[in-house]
C-alpha cells in the first residue's frame, strides 16, 4: 500500500491528538483510503515537553518553516495557531513546495485565505480545513460537497466550544464567568489567547470562512458585527429564563436584499428551538438551502480528540486525490468576487427561530 508521508507542525491539544489518532487508527484509515497515513516528521517548540507518545522516531524540527522546507512529507499539517508568524510563514513555504496543506487555523484563513487559496491553486495542490469551524462538526464537507446544489439563504449557530461551555455552566452550575472559563481552558477548548473567544472574534472567523463558502463572498472577519459574551451575567442568563429564553453565542449570515449580513453576538434564543438545546462544548450549524431545505448539524465544537478526527477526515480527502478548490470555487474567481457587505442587524439581539 502506498504511504502518504505527514508532517504534524503544532503538537499541542490538537496536534497531540492527531498523531496518537492516526496511530490508533492506522489500518481502518488504510483501509478506507488505499493509502497509508504516516507521521514522519513534526514540529513544537520544546522538545523535551511530555506529549504522551514518543517523538523519537520522528524527524524533529524547532521551526516549522524548516520542517515545511526541508522534511520529507507530502501533507504538511499545521496546528501552530495564529494569523502570522510561524503559522502563516510554514504554511506559504509548504503550498509554495507544491505540499498539500491542511489547517485547524481559522484565524489565519479569515485573515489571508484567499491568498492562501491562489497559492494552493497555483501549486496545484490542496488547503484543507475542516478542523478550522466548529470543531468535529463536518461543515465544510457539507457546504462545499453535500449542499454544492443549493442556493443558500441562511448560515447560523453555536461556532464557539469555550462561550457556550461557560454560559452552559453559568446557568446550570451557577459557577462564575472566571471558573467557567478556566475550566473550558484546563479542557483545551480555548484559543492560547482566550480573548479570542469571549470576545467572539474566534466564532467571527469562522463565520467568515462560512460566508465565503455559502454565498461565494471573499472571507473577511473585518466585515462582521462583533460582540462577545464578557458582559453576560448570571442575573442576565436568569432573566433571559424567565422569558422563556437561553442566551447562546450566535454567528449569523444571511442574505437580505441589500446584501450579506453577518453578525456575532450573545442572543436570546426560545428554550423551545433546537439551538436552545446545545449545551457545553457542542456546537451547532444550521444552513437553509433553497432545495434541500433547512440542514442542522451538532457535534463537539472543539477538544483535541474531536478536532483531530476533521483534520483527519481532510487527510483522507488528500489520500483519495477528492481535491477541489479551497474555498468552493476556484480562488481566481474568488479574488475578483465581492466583499461580504454587512448591514447592521435590525431588532436587536434576536434571530427568528422556528
Ligand atoms: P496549543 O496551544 O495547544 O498548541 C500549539 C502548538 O504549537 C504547541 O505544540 C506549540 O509548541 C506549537 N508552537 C507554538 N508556537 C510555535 C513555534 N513558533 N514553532 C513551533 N511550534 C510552535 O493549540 P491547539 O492545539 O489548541 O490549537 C492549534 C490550532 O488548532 C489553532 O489554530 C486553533 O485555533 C485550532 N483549533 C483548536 C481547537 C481546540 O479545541 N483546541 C479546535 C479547533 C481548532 P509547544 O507545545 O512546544 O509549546
Ligand atoms: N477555541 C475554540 C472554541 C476551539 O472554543 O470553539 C475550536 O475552534
Amino acid at each position: 500500500v502506498e504511504a502518504l508521508k505527514i508532517g504534524v507542525a503544532g503538537l499541542g491539544t490538537v496536534g497531540a491528538s492527531l498523531v496518537q489518532l492516526l496511530k490508533k487508527h492506522q489500518s481502518q484509515i488504510a483501509l478506507k483510503t488505499g493509502k497509508t497515513v504516516e507521521v514522519r516528521a513534526v514540529s513544537a517548540r520544546d522538545r523535551s515537553k511530555d506529549r504522551g507518545f514518543d517523538t523519537s522516531s520522528f524527524e524533529w524540527f524547532d521551526d516549522p518553516v524548516e520542517m515545511a522546507k526541508k522534511a520529507d512529507i507530502d501533507i504538511f499539517v499545521e496546528l501552530i495557531g495564529g494569523d502570522n508568524g510561524p503559522a502563516e510563514a510554514s504554511v506559504r513555504t509548504a503550498l509554495q513546495r507544491g505540499l498539500h496543506v491542511v489547517t485547524a487555523n481559522k484565524a489565519l484563513l479569515a485573515k489571508h485565505g484567499v491568498d492562501l487559496a491562489v497559492l494552493a491553486e497555483t501549486n496545484q495542490v490542496s488547503l484543507n480545513y475542516e478542523a478550522a469551524v466548529a470543531g468535529g462538526i463536518p461543515i465544510v464537507k457539507a457546504l462545499r460537497e453535500s449542499m454544492a446544489g443549493n442556493e443558500i439563504s441562511r448560515v447560523y449557530g453555536i461556532l464557539n466550544g469555550t462561550c457556550n461551555y461557560i454560559l452552559t455552566r453559568m446557568e446550570t452550575d451557577g459557577l462564575s464567568f472566571e471558573d467557567c472559563l478556566a475550566d473550558a481552558q484546563r479542557l483545551g477548548y480555548a484559543e492560547a489567547d482566550p480573548t479570542f473567544d469571549i470576545e467572539g472574534n474566534d466564532t467571527a472567523h469562522k463565520l467568515a470562512i462560512l460566508t465565503s463558502l455559502a454565498f461565494g463572498n471573499k472571507i473577511s472577519s473585518d466585515d462582521i458585527y462583533l460582540e462577545g459574551i464578557t458582559s453576560i451575567t448570571t442575573a442576565d442568563i436568569k432573566a433571559a429564563d424567565e422569558l422563556g429564553y437561553r442566551i447562546k453565542l450566535l454567528g449569523v449570515a444571511q442574505r437580505t436584499d441589500t446584501g450579506i449580513e453577518q453578525r456575532v453576538h450573545p442572543t436570546m434564543v426560545p428554550k423551545a428551538s433546537a439551538i436552545a438545546r446545545i449545551d457545553g462544548v457542542l456546537n451547532a450549524v444550521a444552513v437553509d438551502g433553497d432545495f434541500v431545505g433547512e440542514v442542522i448539524l451538532v457535534g463537539p465544537g472543539a477538544g483535541g480528540n474531536a478536532t483531530a478526527s476533521s483534520v483527519v477526515a481532510d487527510i483522507a480527502d488528500i489520500a483519495r486525490g477528492d481535491a477541489g478548490p479551497a474555498l468552493g470555487m476556484p480562488a481566481a474567481v474568488l479574488a475578483d468576487y465581492k466583499r461580504a457587505r454587512m448591514r447592521l442587524h435590525e431588532g436587536g439581539y434576536y434571530i427568528r427561530l422556528s
